[in-house]
């Protein structure tokens, strides 16, 4: 096996972790907070610490999982047809576009209000308030969004049998 194979196997078992992490702060938040709970402004620092911590660690699994895929996609060949949702790789493609919507979703709409909510940039209380209701249509969406693209990037093991 050359070294780029290896790599490859290595992106695959580091892609599912990057996930897990990712996805499951994700599911786990569903369960703590099954609706919407408003930022609670009294709330003590040590949970703000925690949040912080918790935030940045799932926010940059996400990258690992978007560097990982875009590297799996392009050793195999795959990265142009994937995207251009080419007949044989249409089921993945469409899992990677979904998945890069969710990415753009977190940095893009969920982090830039998350700055406030968490107070790295200074905001009003009741900006804070605003903030985490986009925060949490923002995380609901993404939550939504990966049970699609879970049954689209497994479509390796089961598209034959459905596509095929
Ligand atoms: C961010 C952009 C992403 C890209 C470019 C990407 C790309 C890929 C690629 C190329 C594979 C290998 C597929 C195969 O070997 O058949 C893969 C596997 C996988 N991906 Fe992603 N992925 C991304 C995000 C995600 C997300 C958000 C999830 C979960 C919600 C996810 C879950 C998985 C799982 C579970 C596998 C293992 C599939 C298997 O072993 O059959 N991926 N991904």
């Amino acid at each position: 096996m050359n070294a780029l194979a290896a790599l490859d196997v290595l992106a695959r078992a580091v892609h599912v972790l990057g996930v897990l992490l990712w996805m499951g702060h994700n599911y786990a938040n569903v369960v703590q907070n099954p609706r919407f709970r408003p930022f609670d402004p009294g709330q003590s620092a040590a949970v703000d610490a925690a949040l912080r911590r918790e935030h940045g660690t799932f926010r940059y699994a996400s990258l690992v999982a978007l560097g990982t895929g875009a590297y799996m996609l392009w050793y195999r060949g795959l990265l142009g047809d994937a995207l251009a949702l080419a007949p044989h790789a249409a089921a993945l493609g469409l899992g990677v576009w979904c998945a890069i919507a969710m990415v753009a979703n977190l940095w893009l709409v969920l982090w830039p209000h998350q700055k406030k909510v968490l107070g790295f940039v200074p905001a009003s209380d009741a900006e804070r308030v605003r903030c985490s209701r986009i925060t949490f249509v923002s995380s609901r969406t993404n939550t939504i969004l990966s049970i699609p693209v879970l049954f689209l990037m497994v479509s390796g093991a089961h598209g034959p049998y459905l596509y095929g």
